[in-house]
C-alpha cells in the first residue's frame, strides 16, 4: 500500500518537473557520478565514499537524475545494520546525495529521495536511516523520534529514520552499524 501511495505522489512530482528523469545508474556513468559528487560537495571525499561502498559490495540502490541528457544528480543507498541484543536487523543508509550547484533548489533532490524510497519499498526494505539536514528530511517522513532508540555516534537532531513497513522499528533498540567505507 505504501508503495502505491508513494508512486502516485511520484507521478505528480514528475509531471511538475517533466524535464527531470530519475533512473538507476548505468555502468558507464560511474565517472559522471563521481564528478556530480565532487561538484556538489566541492571536494573528493563523498565521490570516494561512493566508490568505496561499491568496492565493499554494500550498494543497494544508486539512482541518477538526468536533465536533457546530462547527469545532474545522484543518490546512493547502502546496506547497514541495527545490532540488537538478539540479532542484526537489516536497514538502509541514505548517503551521499548530490545535485550539481547549477541545478540545486529545483526539487531534484526531492525526486531522487522519493524515487529511492519507492524502489527500496518495492525491494522489501523496512527501514532507511539518514544523517542529514533536520529541516529537509522530515518532509519525506524521516523522523528523529523513529531513530531515538537507535544508538549512533551522531547528534540526535540530524539522525533520522523512516519506516517503509509500518512499525518496523517498534520495540527495536540497538546500535547502528554502517558499512566500513563510512569509517565509523
Ligand atoms: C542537499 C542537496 C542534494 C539537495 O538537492 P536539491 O535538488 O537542491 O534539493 P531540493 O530542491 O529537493 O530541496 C532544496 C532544499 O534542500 C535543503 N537542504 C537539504 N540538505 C541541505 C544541506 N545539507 N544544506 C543546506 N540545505 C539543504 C535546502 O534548504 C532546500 O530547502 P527548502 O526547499 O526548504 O528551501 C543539494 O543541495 C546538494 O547537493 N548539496 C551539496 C551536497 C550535500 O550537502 N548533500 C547532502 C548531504 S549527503
Amino acid at each position: 500500500m505504501l508503495y502505491d501511495a508513494q508512486r502516485e505522489y511520484r507521478i505528480q512530482e514528475v509531471n511538475q518537473h517533466d524535464d527531470v528523469i530519475v533512473r538507476p545508474e548505468t555502468l558507464n556513468e560511474l565517472p559522471l557520478i563521481r564528478s556530480v559528487n565532487e561538484s556538489a560537495f566541492g571536494r573528493q571525499d563523498e565521490a570516494q565514499l561512493v566508490d568505496n561502498l561499491r568496492a565493499e559490495g554494500a550498494v543497494l540502490v544508486s539512482l541518477v537524475a538526468e536533465v536533457h541528457g546530462r547527469v545532474v544528480g545522484h543518490i546512493l543507498f547502502s546496506r547497514m545494520w541495527i545490532e540488537t541484543a538478539e540479532d542484526l536487523m537489516p536497514a538502509v543508509a541514505l548517503a551521499p546525495m548530490a545535485v550539481v550547484p547549477d541545478h540545486q533548489r529545483r526539487g531534484i533532490g526531492e525526486q531522487l529521495i522519493r524515487e529511492g524510497l519507492n524502489v527500496l519499498c518495492a525491494l522489501g526494505e523496512q527501514v532507511v536511516i539518514v544523517l542529514g539536514h533536520p529541516n529537509y528530511y522530515p518532509r519525506f517522513g524521516f523522523s528523529r523520534d523513529k531513530a531515538r532508540s537507535l544508538s549512533s555516534p551522531f547528534p540526535a537532531e540530524a539522525f533520522m529514520a523512516i519506516e517503509l513497513r509500518p512499525d518496523a522499528l517498534e520495540g527495536i533498540h540497538g546500535k547502528v552499524k554502517y558499512p566500513a567505507a563510512f569509517g565509523l
